[in-house]
Formats: structure tokens, C-alpha cells, sequence
């Protein structure tokens, strides 16, 4: 997977055009979350995992003191390009070492299914550190056990004076509850010319259970809600795990 945030990283945005355009609604559930969940005011954000900044960019845009955190550098160049409100620091989300430095973490786009139980438990612990008491941890994850539809999804994109077809499907192993998620990206140029890009990657699936379980682990309670409303639904297509440190 990692041509996506590498080789791919300039096309990221062109790739991501539609939920890049959906923001602006992501942003303001978030903001719900920061005044009904958190037990502070949230000023100061650490956005980990924070790619190309499209979420980063629009906490910054809204007034909060942002940094942003990411394993790949050609992410973050795409992202510093963006904004100069924002402090981008290549990083390991896992090595992260802040003491009670923030009022919320977020870490979006389905990006905590990069990690595994193990990993996970790490992560929670390391934003714990970071959060200063009564701040929200913010993550959201997909619902993929009910996923029926594993593609073939194909769009296009333009992309300056390219043209992008993404072709994405998926296998589910659900003895081992991972998502094999592939992706083939062809660039075409004006003059003729195609490049293909093929990507692959193992992502962990979790239910709102297991996530509740394991960030109860450290954080207590943990409260999941249901796409872009502050309730939990069996059919949602994505959850978001809200963890408030006491
Ligand atoms: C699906 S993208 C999401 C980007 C961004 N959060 C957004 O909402 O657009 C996943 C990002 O996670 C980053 N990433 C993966 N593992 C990471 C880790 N251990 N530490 C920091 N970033 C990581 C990748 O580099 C990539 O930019």
C-alpha cells in the first residue's frame, strides 16, 4: 500500500476528490464531538495519521492549533504546500512521545485499521499520554463484516492534465477479520502515455464491540456512534470511536 502515500501521494487528493469535498460535514460531527464529549475546551489538536492534511487543514481553518503527524514524508509535502497554520511532523504514530500536550487526537479516513490488537493497545496508550485530562480521542472505522459489495469500484478523476482510473476491490478473510484491499491506479497523460500503479494492503477489521473492549482498556469507557450522528446503528456504514480521558 505504501505507493499510495509515496509514489501516489501527489495524486492522494485527486484520488480522494469526493470525500475531500465532504469535509467541511466531517469537520463540523468532529466539532460536535470536541463540545458534547470532551470535558474541556479543545484548543490544541494532534490530527495523527494526517496524510495530506485534508482534515488537518480544515481544523486549522476553524481556529484550532493543529499539528499533524504522518509516517510519509510525501504526504506531508502535499499537505505543508496546503496551509502554514499547520506544524506537519514526519512521525510514527506508535513512537509518539507528547505528555497531556493535547485537547483532542483524531486520527481519521479508517486510518486505526492499519493496526492490529497488539498495535492498537499501543496507539491508545500513546494518545492517552497525550491527552491532557477530560480531552477526546477521535477515530472512525469502517463497517466492513456485513460488506457484500467487494467491488470491482472503478471512477475517474482529473488530475491537472491527467486523467486517473481507479479500479479498488476487496476480499474479506473473516476467520482472521482482515480486508484485503487492492487498487489499481492508471494515469493517463494527454499525449497517449498510461502508467499503472498497482497497490495492496491487509487492514484489520473491527466491530464497535471489540473497539469499545479494547480502548475500555485504557480509556474506560468508549463511546461509538454511527456515521455523522452521535448514536450507535447496526447498519452504519462507518463508526467513530469516542474516548474521553478521565
Ligand atoms: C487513509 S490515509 C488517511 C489520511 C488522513 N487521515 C485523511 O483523513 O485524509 C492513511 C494515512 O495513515 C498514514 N499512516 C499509516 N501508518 C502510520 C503510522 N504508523 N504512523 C503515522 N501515520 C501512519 C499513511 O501514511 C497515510 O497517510
Amino acid at each position: 500500500m505504501h505507493e499510495l502515500y509515496t509514489v501516489l501521494a501527489k495524486y492522494y487528493d485527486s484520488i480522494y476528490r469526493r470525500r475531500a469535498q465532504e469535509i467541511s460535514r466531517e469537520v463540523a460531527f468532529l466539532e460536535e464531538v470536541f463540545r458534547e464529549d470532551a470535558k474541556r475546551e479543545v484548543r490544541d489538536v494532534l490530527d495523527l495519521a494526517c496524510g495530506t492534511g485534508i482534515p488537518t487543514v480544515e481544523l486549522a481553518n476553524r481556529g484550532y492549533n493543529v499539528v499533524g503527524i504522518d509516517l510519509h514524508e510525501e504526504m506531508l509535502e502535499v499537505a505543508r504546500r496546503k496551509t502554514d497554520k499547520v506544524k506537519f511532523i514526519q512521525g510514527n504514530a506508535l513512537e509518539i512521545n507528547f505528555r497531556e500536550e493535547f485537547d483532542a487526537v483524531t486520527m481519521l479516513f479508517s486510518s486505526i485499521t492499519y493496526f492490529n490488537e497488539e498495535k492498537l493497545m499501543i496507539l491508545f496508550r500513546k494518545v492517552h499520554e497525550a491527552l491532557r485530562p477530560g480531552g477526546v480521542f477521535i477515530a472512525d472505522f469502517p463497517q466492513w463484516f456485513v460488506v457484500r459489495n467487494l467491488g470491482p469500484f472503478v471512477w475517474d478523476e482529473v488530475h491537472g492534465e491527467e486523467r486517473l482510473i481507479i479500479t479498488d476491490w476487496r476480499e474479506v478473510l473473516p476467520g482472521v477479520q482482515k480486508v484485503r484491499f487492492k487498487r489499481l491506479v492508471q494515469i493517463l497523460r494527454p499525449n497517449g502515455e498510461v502508467r499503472a500503479f498497482f497497490v495492496s494492503d491487509e487492514l484489520n477489521i473491527y466491530t464497535p464491540r471489540e473497539i469499545k473492549l479494547l480502548g475500555g482498556e485504557v480509556f474506560g469507557e468508549v463511546r461509538v456512534y454511527s456515521d455523522y450522528e452521535r448514536k450507535l446503528r447496526e447498519n452504519a456504514k462507518r463508526f467513530w470511536a469516542v474516548m474521553v480521558k478521565a
